[in-house]
């Protein structure tokens, strides 16, 4: 039927209308909120993150107290950043799998404070002395010189994983890309008795440079060359295809894509192609342009939930962005 039999804006005649129709919705339950912690800082002194408007790096105690408030706010999960001493770092990142590391510490009184959801990050860059997500080695045929190990970084990201779980998250997420981190994961923890701590694999990650306010936050940007070797191409697409099929295999028990919005592409395959919970990291370079545009007066507030529902619209089935607090006011 045309016009004007048909009038697609009968659909749109006013709000009351638009919400019975309305194909795709965001919930609290969707998002994830990234919280940073840093070792340094004393109680009452959250620093503020030049390179995101409105964004801190907390105390041990205030982040807990934060992440009460955002629970109370109906938040449900929550996924912890460290940012270790910087005289703790070393060239295998062991600051990164102390017990009493500031990750390990934080989820304890998480666990016993709040009923959120705890997922840790679980990569090197934030404890290496050369800011790279794995183990390095002098090698010629490289791009800078030196190549990051693949597998002998799989048994330090190992003992960060189990060293997350012993301190009670939840799910583990290795952001690192190298080949057969799962199945390292999942290995040391069930054989560690872990076998219910899940796997939220950074399947599909891209080297972005919508990464960068994020480096700045958690002082964790390589002193040298650039992650290519490890991330993958922004080219690439059914690359991403085989990433997650080969998490799948080695046992993830969620997916992500990230960056999310330069990325909506990817994210509509893997919804499409896979079963698992799909996540996506609206990660901190989305976040910073939005937040500038609006700070400038170029964009209006309203910019920011209709990017959230685009990448929900996309697949997403959970969203990881520093716009939760903001979303969580506006749900
Ligand atoms: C560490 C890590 C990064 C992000 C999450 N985990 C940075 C990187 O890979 O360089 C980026 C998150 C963001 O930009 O919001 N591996
Ligand atoms: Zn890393």
């Amino acid at each position: 039927m045309n016009f004007p039999i048909t009038r697609m804006r009968r659909y749109r005649k006013n709000s009351k209308i638009r919400d019975i129709v309305r194909e795709t919705k965001l919930n609290k339950e969707d998002l994830i909120y990234p919280i940073f912690v840093k070792e340094d800082l004393k109680d009452g002194e959250k620093e503020a993150i030049s390179t995101m408007p409105g964004e801190f790096r907390y105390s041990l105690n205030d982040c807990v107290e934060y992440a009460k408030e955002l629970e109370a706010k109906g938040l449900k999960s929550i996924i912890v950043f460290g940012i270790p001493s910087a005289e703790k770092k070393d060239e295998i990142g062991s600051p990164a799998f102390a017990s009493t590391g500031i990750v390990q510490r934080t989820v304890r009184k998480l666990k016993e404070e709040t009923d959120l959801v705890i997922i840790t990050d679980v990569c090197l860059c934030q404890y290496t002395s050369h800011g790279h997500c794995g183990l390095i080695e002098k090698n010629d045929d490289t791009d800078f010189g030196f190549e990051i190990l693949n597998d002998e970084s799989l048994e330090y990201l190992a003992k960060v994983a189990l060293s997350h779980a012993e301190a009670g998250a939840d799910i583990v997420a290795p952001s690192d890309m190298m080949d057969g981190r799962i199945q390292a994961l999942r290995e040391i923890l069930d054989e560690n008795g872990y076998y219910n701590t899940m796997i939220m694999s950074y399947s599909v990650k891209f080297a972005s440079s919508f990464y960068y306010p994020f480096r700045e936050a958690a002082c964790s940007s390589p002193s040298a060359g650039n992650r290519k070797s490890y991330q993958m191409d922004p080219a690439n697409a059914l690359e991403a295809i085989r990433e997650a099929e080969l998490d799948i295999i080695e046992g993830a028990d969620f997916l992500m894509v990230k960056p999310a919005l330069p990325y909506l592409d990817i994210i509509k395959t893997i919804k499409d192609e896979f079963t698992l919970p799909l996540v996506t990291y609206n990660v901190s370079g989305e976040y910073s342009m939005i937040m500038a545009a609006i700070e400038n007066g170029y964009l209006s507030e309203e910019a920011i939930m209709e990017s959230l529902l685009s990448i929900k619209r996309a697949g997403a089935d959970l969203i990881i962005t520093n716009f939760a607090p903001y979303a969580l006011d506006h749900l």
